[in-house]
């Protein structure tokens, strides 16, 4: 690969929802983009970099509405948020905003008027599950109901959890809707579709042309050979998003828009810095385009993307990279395990985000297999590889250069054959390591440089500078070893500035006294002096990795009592304090509440927990454990063969104890005071509580 003339590169990577927090799942996706980018700017490509909220939708709707607030204000919120995060793990784009914006609106216009003028939009009517009570048409996963193959009850409206069955929503028996729990009605509507399957020669010759990975190539095939149908694009209101140009009350549908708004991304920050955005997507554009995304949205990049600009005048993207799904210890990341981690529990938890860059980079190799975070390796790698070899080289030596040799290392001296070998291949190996990144095999790129930094650990272990240094006679000789280890150091910071941009930049800046960060080019740029040693970075303790997963963990275990001295528990003093009443749910929120009568069976005390007992309940032919925070209040005897009612429909949650399969109700100010049983009279196990 050599670097001639600049490419201009426009790169993005998905659009995040705008109703949820960044999790490590999705930085896989933004990290890796994160990596690209920064080496081709290092390499003084011109390379762009935007992103956006994905903002539009019923979910997006619904969540605004339960909290009570306008969706732009939710929207601006998560931005804010999600903003924060990406800066907290070095993710830095050229511009980050909104598909909630006019450029984005205005894109989407002109396309679907060009696919309509081309006739690629078909208009007809159909037949949906329509919520009489909340006046609104529902998305297949707010209608649930039971299952038609296993009967399992309260399943979602395309797919049963419990048997794996996939259906149409109109095939549930006794369906209702998630949101209001009325029972839905039949209702048509007129609708808008994309005509793909009008596209299909296009799309062939397309995939042809090597825009995609083999395996999503092969996907692709399989797509195609099983014929394309039209895509529904429309949506009724009432909807969070873009009304359709003469169509009152109708809106795109947020995957439409989604993709739109890299291109509104990217026209905004053209108005900001006067970049000729036709250079970029006009047909006969140059610039080369990638969209980095999950392996689970390819459809819509694959198919339905290209195609739409295809149609309207655009171009196609160059490359579309598709990654795999992050796992955590091999299993789909869970809430009930602590896997499921958001970046910004990992942050307040003190952990080094250039720690997780870095364990990804040696994960990543540009293929759509799914990545595991395995973190007892992840604390085993970064430690050994970042701390043990890589920042080591510098710890070992500079001390030596700062105190005995002024500071100045002499980069014209090459003394030993071996410390110069390792040089001179270090600088070769660049050229494979460039391009192993260009291909997105970070993981290969990376074992090659902890290579390199294997070679010169071990020839600063045979130098043995500490003995030398002890010999005043000797400081050419020192200087000499301590230059070369140093210039390795330097090489290997060069190498690892787009894994590590804030660590590199400060060895660029306070160690070597660079008034500018690294490029590329400085591999054949040795260091002349440098700043004394300072603690570069710190090993991973388990025990903070344990912590993360403790803070990740959903909190079960009843709060612990104030202690008797604390201020609260002094002005709270009364005989039954009362705790102010909690935000209002709607009836909708209390409607998903599914109350039964339950008969207990067992109750027994649970080793290492003093305020739970194990409950076993009866729900009426089905048994349940639950641990329950009440032993202060009954002795288990008082309680077996008794009647009480318990949240039956609460996802399971896994506690240090073990399964607790739902939630006992009980209220009381606490000690000997919780109450939770009913009158035995007319109830029986299983009993609905209305
Ligand atoms: N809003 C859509 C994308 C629209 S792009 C025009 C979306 N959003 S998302 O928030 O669900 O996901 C954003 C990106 O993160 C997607 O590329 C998705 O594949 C990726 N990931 C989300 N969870 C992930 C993992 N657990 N593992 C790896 N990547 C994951 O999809
Ligand atoms: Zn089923």
């Amino acid at each position: 690969m050599t670097d001639t003339a600049p490419r201009k590169i426009l790169v993005t990577s998905a659009l995040p929802y705008a109703n949820g927090p960044i999790h490590l799942g999705h930085l896989v996706e933004y990290i890796q983009t994160d990596i690209w980018v920064r080496f081709q700017k290092m390499r003084g490509h011109d390379c762009r970099y935007v992103c956006a909220d994905d903002t539009h939708g019923t979910p997006i709707m619904l969540r605004a509405d339960k909290e009570g607030i306008k969706p732009e204000d939710l929207i601006a919120r998560v931005k804010t948020e999600h903003e924060r995060d990406f800066k907290g793990f070095h993710v830095e784009f050229d511009n980050y905003y909104s598909t909630h914006s006019e450029e984005t609106r205005r894109f989407a216009e002109t396309i679907y008027r060009r696919l309509k003028e081309r006739n690629l939009i078909a208009e007809r009517s159909i037949e949906q599950y329509y919520d009489p009570v909340k006046e609104m048409f529902l998305p297949d996963r707010f209608i649930k109901g039971e299952c038609p193959k296993c009967h399992a009850k309260d399943q979602y409206g395309d797919s049963c959890e419990a048997c794996g069955a996939t259906y149409s929503p109109t095939d549930l028996i006794n369906p209702f809707s998630a949101i209001s729990g009325a029972e839905p009605v039949r209702k048509e509507s007129v609708h808008y579709f994309f005509k793909l399957g009008d596209c299909a020669d296009f799309l062939k010759t397309w995939t042809r042309s090597g825009p995609l990975q083999s395996e999503a190539a092969n996907k692709m095939d399989e797509w195609l050979s099983g014929g394309l149908s039209d895509w529904d694009i429309s949506r009724d209101a009432p909807y969070f998003g873009f009304e359709i140009p003469d169509a009152p009350g109708k809106y795109f549908y947020v995957w439409l828009d989604a993709p739109i708004g890299y291109m509104g991304s990217f026209r905004n920050l053209c108005n900001q810095l006067g970049i000729n955005f036709e250079e970029y997507w006009n047909k006969d554009s140059q610039a080369e385009l990638y969209h980095f995304i999950g392996k689970d949205i390819l459809y819509f990049h694959a198919l339905f993307w290209p195609a739409m600009l295809e149609h309207s005048d655009f171009r196609t993207p160059t490359q579309i990279y598709a990654h795999g799904f992050l796992t955590v210890n091999g299993e789909k990341m869970s809430k009930s395990r602590g896997t499921f981690i958001t970046a910004q529990s990992y942050l307040d938890q003190g952990l080094n985000p250039e720690w997780l860059r870095y364990y990804y980079a040696c994960k990543l190799n540009g293929s759509m297999e799914d990545i595991d975070l395995n973190l007892e390796d992840f604390t085993a790698r970064v430690n050994s590889d970042l701390v043990g070899k890589y920042i080591n080289i510098a710890s070992r030596t500079a001390g030596f250069v700062t105190k005995q040799l002024q500071g100045t290392l002499d980069a014209s001296y090459w003394l030993t054959d071996e410390g110069r070998g390792i040089l001179e291949g270090a600088v070769g190996s660049g050229f494979w390591i460039a391009e192993a990144i260009e291909a997105r095999d970070y993981s290969k790129a990376i074992r090659e440089i902890m290579r390199i930094a294997d070679s010169l650990n071990e020839f600063v272990n045979a130098q043995e500078p500490w003995k030398i240094a002890k010999n005043p006679d000797q400081n050419n000789l020192l200087l000499n070893i301590c230059t070369r280890s140093l210039q390795g150091f330097q090489l290997l910071s060069v190498l690892l500035s787009p894994f590590l941009p804030n660590l590199t930049s400060r060895v660029a800046r306070e160690f070597f006294g660079m008034d500018r960060d690294f490029l590329w080019s400085d591999i054949a740029n040795p260091p002349k002096q440098i700043a004394p040693y300072q603690h570069l970075m710190t090993r991973i303790d388990p025990k903070q990795i344990q912590a993360l997963v403790e803070a990740n963990k959903p909190s079960l275990e009843p709060k612990p009592e104030p202690a008797p001295h604390s201020q609260a528990r002094h002005a709270e003093h009364q005989q039954h304090a009362v705790e102010p009443i909690s935000d209002t749910i709607s009836i909708d929120d209390f409607a998903k509440i599914d109350l039964r009568v339950a008969k207990i069976l067992n109750a027994e005390p649970v080793e290492g927990a003093d305020k739970l007992l194990k409950l076993t309940l009866d729900l009426g032919g089905e048994t349940r454990t639950v641990f329950a925070g009440i032993k202060s209040a009954y002795a288990p005897d008082q309680l077996i063969g008794r009647l009480t009612v318990m949240v039956a429909n609460l996802a399971p949650r896994k506690m240090k104890f073990g399964l607790s399969e739902g939630m006992v109700l009980a209220a009381g100010p606490g000690g000997k005071d919780i109450f939770v049983l009913q009158p035995d009279e007319g109830a029986q196990p299983g009993m609905r509580v209305k």
